[in-house]
């Protein structure tokens, strides 16, 4: 049984307020209120997706994964429990704070912090957008994408696919990005859902452990409107604007307070899988995506 979809995203921030006007101001997300004292910001019928907390560091607090049911829960529970994996199990509390049945902690064999969980709590209250975003695409499909360090890619590309069941995208390697350092080197999977990849591992490590986010919008104006947001407000780009050969999103990369990277995007691939061959290939876009140098 593999994991259905991303179903929300943890993040520690030095500056939660700041993240709260980044997501409603330029990313046209919903705040709103929460179980705790956090930032917890809204892309759909979901309560929230993206729950912010205050912290130490700038970094990736968790990325859950959501199974179908309370069955695909006790069977994800035991596959990593048979593969070596350290499982924690959530508390009450920790499922009022993330809005589901059930929920629990482990880490994959990079370190990157991951979730399990069944049954979104709190769901049905509609989305609007504070910046006239008509919707986010999720549903079946998730949240959105991230893609995460992992330099140990062999074993933790084997995790995801023989432990927690996810498929085979692309295999994307690129050129160094200096001289004298190694290939670059992007794994995208999928989980069971149409989406292209819900999840991809990056071979290089990245101090804020999350290398970005994926959002997507249903026009190239929304995302055009964004863009004109970020940029009015001053804010770094990763990349420019271009589109991906893979998935063939048309995006561009923003830098959130705090450094993580968020790809605002459309057009994704949809993929029906029992027709679909895993790619290998070494060109990541059709154009555009002009990497900013950036200082984080
Ligand atoms: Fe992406």
């Amino acid at each position: 049984m593999a994991v259905a979809r991303l179903g929300y995203i943890g993040i520690s921030s030095q500056d939660p307020d700041a993240w709260n006007a980044f997501g409603s101001d330029l990313l046209g997300l919903m705040s709103v209120k929460g179980p705790g004292d956090g930032v917890y910001l809204k892309i759909d019928d979901h309560p929230y997706r993206i729950i912010v907390n205050k912290g130490a560091e700038d970094r990736l607090a968790c990325m859950g994964w959501e199974v179908e049911d309370a069955a695909a829960y006790e069977h994800t529970i035991a596959a990593l429990q048979a593969a070596g994996t350290p499982v924690e199990h959530g508390d009450d509390a920790g499922a009022v704070e993330r809005s589901v049945s059930a929920y629990c902690s482990a880490a994959d064999p990079a370190g990157n912090p991951l979730e399990i969980y069944h049954g979104r709590t709190n769901v049905g209250d509609a989305f609007e957008s504070p910046q006239a975003v008509s919707r986010f695409l999720t549903g079946d499909m998730g949240l959105g994408h991230i893609v995460v360090p992992a330099p140990n890619t062999d074993e933790t590309h084997a995790f995801y696919k023989d432990v927690l069941g996810f498929g085979d995208s692309d295999d994307l390697t690129l050129p160094p990005p200096a001289e004298g350092a190694p290939e670059m080197r992007v794994v995208f999977m999928h989980a069971a859902n149409p989406r292209h990849h819900s999840l991809a591992l990056f071979n290089l490590p990245n101090p804020t452990g999350i290398v970005h986010l994926m959002l997507e919008v249903p026009t190239i104006d929304e995302v055009g409107a964004c863009l004109d947001r970020i940029n009015r407000a001053g804010i770094p780009l990763l990349a420019t604007l271009g589109r991906h050969c893979n998935d063939n999103m048309l995006s561009f990369y923003a830098i959130s307070p705090g450094g993580i990277a968020v790809e605002y995007g459309c057009e994704g691939r949809q993929i029906d899988w029992q027709n679909f061959e895993a790619t290998k290939t070494t060109v990541a876009d059709v154009w555009g995506h002009e990497y900013q140098p950036v200082a984080v």
